[in-house]
């Protein structure tokens, strides 16, 4: 089933093997693409490609890459409405579990600020990304000496993870929410998540275990114009450059 999925990858032997060492413990099957999509290797990252997209480019998660350095570098710290809503700017090292992970770009700003974060994502070749990503930037020296104790994949759904992970200070949502505008989808990553993730519509049924775990609050990540996860309001709602972060707090903080 594996084999269906790089078909189109056309590696020479020692690469193929290596890409299959990265994808096994992911048990990917032919439903987990769509519309194009493939993995391969690239440079020795592993990368989603779309051969019918060729202007497209590759999806990789790289977070020693210049856009991931300069915001962990430039981005505004712990002024960002990122790590207010967390609440990284009063007590840092907090403990974090982003239940929707994605490429782990949230994750990594919050571990770049001192946050230790557990990433669970469920869909297999998102987590596959993942992995890779974690495993490169281990050994990056950009990022080698802190990343690999701030930032821990669990391959599976969230509503599993949030009953049997132990409780962090803060729980962060990030569903999928459909975009407002069909232009949004020329981002390519939006794109791909689209055709391979599709929509996440039991994003509802995350907050009230979440809100169950969480020691303090739980974050949750919204585009501006949309509606309160589960119609739910929060405690406080803090506006991002281009997000909102609903945040519903716990207890004392
Ligand atoms: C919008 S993306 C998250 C983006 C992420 N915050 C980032 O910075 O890259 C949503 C991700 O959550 C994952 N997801 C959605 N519902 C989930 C669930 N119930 N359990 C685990 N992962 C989930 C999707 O597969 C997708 O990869």
């Amino acid at each position: 089933m594996q084999q269906a999925l790089l078909y189109r990858a056309g590696l020479a032997g020692p690469l193929e093997a290596e890409l299959l060492a990265l994808l096994a413990p992911f048990a990917l099957t032919e439903t987990d693409t769509a519309q194009g999509w493939y993995l391969t290797l690239q440079d020795s990252a592993l990368v989603l490609r779309n051969a019918d997209l060729p202007k497209q480019g590759d999806i990789l998660v790289d977070f020693a890459s210049g856009a991931a350095t300069h915001r962990r570098k430039f981005g505004g710290g712990k002024a960002e409405g990122i790590a207010k809503a967390v609440g990284l700017n009063k007590k840092p090292g907090l403990s974090v579990i982003d239940a929707t992970a994605g490429l782990g770009r949230d994750a990594f700003v919050l571990a770049s600020l001192g946050a230790m974060v557990t990433l669970v994502e469920r869909n297999p070749l998102v987590a596959a990304l993942l992995a890779d990503g974690l495993r490169r930037g281990a050994r990056d020296p950009q990022t080698a000496d802190w990343l690999p104790q701030r930032m821990q994949l669990v391959h599976l759904p969230a509503l599993e993870a949030l009953h049997s992970l132990p409780a962090p200070d803060v729980v962060f949502l990030d569903p999928m929410f459909p975009p407002r505008e069909k232009s949004a989808l020329v981002k390519k990553e939006m794109r791909a998540f689209h055709d391979v993730v599709g929509a996440d519509d039991d994003a509802d049924a995350l907050l009230a275990p979440a809100l169950a775990l969480a020691k303090h609050r739980v974050v949750v990540k919204r585009p501006g114009y949309a509606e309160f996860l589960a119609g739910k309001k929060p405690t406080m709602s803090i506006e991002g450059k281009n997000n909102r972060f609903d945040v519903y707090v716990n207890a004392g903080f």
